[in-house]
């Protein structure tokens, strides 16, 4: 055996294909010198540092710092670490919507983890996207893989009132909406919302999603919450760069640490820490990935058992640093131990049983609570179906208004986003307050990328009005909170029922009872689809565009590309194939 083909391991692994192995490893040898490395380094396992650092993301201004420790501890274990780019996608920097990025920054993961010589790695991420992106990738590829995220930014304040991205922003901005602050209070507002780099500092989705990577198993124990300007997330990291040595030693991959029992523990801590409902769409991307099918069914039944531990906003009143203070996610899943599965393996190569043993609960705080003495005694996430949604919907409960959770109104509808942002302050709007605000087509495809759209603004006439039931096809963004309907799937531009409502049909929530139920006759309804004629969104000729469109599937399977989830999951099954 040549020793090109002796080697599976470090920098002479996956050569290129020349015809000849030796000469290919005898020119990567050749390169690897000029790199500055000794052949001493040569056969030491390779652990990759995904670095999503991008002056056009904020919120992973500090990566670098991180991925300097991470090099730190791969090299005192004896690995040798490399750091690459791949796609990055900071929220606000990205149009229509980061959301139609994530599919392409998961390829570009999957496809960099697969091509190189690298024997695990090591992922940087944060801001909504990019942890959901980073496992999209890193679970198709199955080579160990452990996360350190961005971590949240400190909250700042104005005029002595603690506030902080994002939750405040949308409060602040509906209030000047509503003309209760002035536009230069505002833009003072706009200076003081985001005061370091960093995450969303309260429970939105980068926060939420973080918080996940723990219950998944692959994220050090309490790093979710960990402020990003704090040095403790720089020790973490580097202690993340030791771990993933012994992870690759050990070969634990993360289709043996990201298992079915893993998902299940991470949707009963989403709900525990009232948690961004976008993680739903991303759990369910991440798991298609492994071949294992997250269910919507699972998710409400789940949701009538776990109560709100956390207060911190948009459902409470504390900021993502409190949450660290409080000891962060340990302390959840320790009060969660008699639901979880015990057993599941964690990337450091123990069981989750022995890793929570050990957590007392801090009584001198009042941002976690007690599973016998909740927050909130109700599950944060409620599953909705009906005739309107018939593959589901979601509402984050413990954001809506208790009198808005069982309301029969008229729709208001808007056909798109832009129809929306031309009518909704227009005086002539056929509005009142009991009514329900309904956004179509903006879904997967029809937003396309289904972008934040479903916090849909209060109408400006409807003055002092400081919620509505809104309802729609489009995501919201998990700092967000109000009585707001999301995922309508199948979506109104792929011909779901949402398609065919009208301004004044009478439709009814009932959160209580799970149910989404629009008034229309079996008659009508045949009148409408016969009457209905809406050309077809033209699919884009070429690019990334035309991809996104072909293959992107509903909101219940992730929005992932049919092509990317694992090869088990059932083709044949006919909700896949409508996608
Ligand atoms: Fe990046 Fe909020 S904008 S997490």
């Amino acid at each position: 055996m040549t020793r090109a083909e002796a080697s599976n391991r470090g920098l002479e692994s996956r050569l290129a294909q020349y015809g000849d192995p030796e000469f290919a490893a005898y020119l990567r040898r050749s390169f690897v010198h000029s790199m500055g490395f000794s052949r001493d380094h040569h056969r030491k396992p390779v652990v990759g540092i995904v670095n999503t650092y991008s002056e056009l993301n904020h919120c992973h201004l500090g990566l670098n710092t991180l991925a300097a420790a991470v090099k730190r501890g791969v090299w005192a274990a004896g690995g040798l670490p490399v750091e690459f780019p791949v796609i990055s996608l900071g929220e606000q920097f990205m149009s229509p919507n980061a959301m139609m990025y994530r599919n392409l920054m998961s390829l570009d993961v999957e496809a960099m983890i697969k091509a190189q010589p690298i024997d695990g790695v090591v992922l940087l991420g944060g801001c909504d996207k990019t942890l959901p992106a980073l496992l999209m990738g890193a679970a198709s590829a199955d080579l160990p893989c452990i996360v350190v995220a961005a971590g949240p930014m400190l909250a700042s304040d104005f005029r002595g009132e603690r506030i902080g991205a994002c939750t405040d922003c949308r409060r602040f901005w509906a209030a000047y909406r509503r003309g209760e602050i002035s536009r230069e209070e505002i833009d003072q507002v706009e200076q003081r919302l985001a005061p370091t780099h960093g995450t969303c500092g309260v429970m939105g989705t980068a926060s939420t999603m973080a918080c996940l990577c723990e219950a998944l198993g692959v994220m050090l124990p309490g790093a979710a919450a960990i402020p990003a300007v704090y040095s403790d997330r720089i020790r973490t990291a580097e202690e993340s760069g030791r771990v993933i040595l012994e992870a690759i030693g050990e070969g634990r991959r993360p289709s043996q640490i990201m298992t079915e029992e893993a998902f299940e523990n991470a949707l009963r801590l989403l709900l525990a820490i009232g948690g961004s409902t976008n993680a739903v769409i991303h759990l369910t991307a991440i798991a298609g990935r492994l071949g294992i099918r997250l269910n919507l069914d699972r998710l409400d039944a789940l949701s009538r058992e776990v109560p709100v531990l956390v207060s911190v906003k948009p459902n409470g009143a504390y900021y993502m640093e409190d949450f660290y203070r409080a000891g962060g996610v340990p302390v959840v899943l320790k009060q969660l131990q008699s639901q979880l599965a015990l057993d599941v393996q964690t990337i450091q190569g123990i069981q989750l049983r022995h890793q929570i043993a050990e957590i007392g609960f801090p009584d001198w705080q009042q941002v976690i609570h007690r599973f016998d003495e909740p927050f909130q005694s109700k599950g944060s996430l409620v599953v909705l179906k009906g005739n309107l949604a018939p593959r589901g919907a979601l509402i984050k409960r413990s954001c809506a208004s208790e009198e808005l959770l069982h309301v029969r109104g008229k729709a208001v509808v808007f056909d798109s986003l832009e129809d929306l942002s031309r009518r909704i302050d227009d005086p002539e709007l056929d509005v009142r307050e009991n009514d329900i605000l309904v956004l179509k087509n903006a879904g997967p495809l029809g937003g396309p990328g289904m972008p934040e759209a479903g916090y849909l603004p209060i109408p400006k006439k409807l003055k002092g009005v400081r919620d509505m039931v809104r309802l729609s096809d489009a995501r919201m963004s998990g700092t967000a909170y109000g009585t707001v309907v999301l995922h309508v799937s199948p979506e109104a531009a792929v011909g779901g029922p949402l398609r065919y409502v009208e301004q004044g049909d009478l439709i009814e929530l009932d959160v209580e009872n799970r149910r989404l139920q629009w008034e229309v006759s079996d008659q009508e309804l045949e009148r409408r689809v016969r009457r209905f004629h809406q050309p077809s969104a033209p699919i884009p000729e070429r690019g990334y565009d035309r991809l996104f469109f072909q293959h992107v599937q509903q909101a219940d399977l992730g929005v992932d590309f049919n092509f990317l989830r694992h090869p088990a999951m059932n083709p044949d099954d006919p909700d896949e194939a409508k996608g």
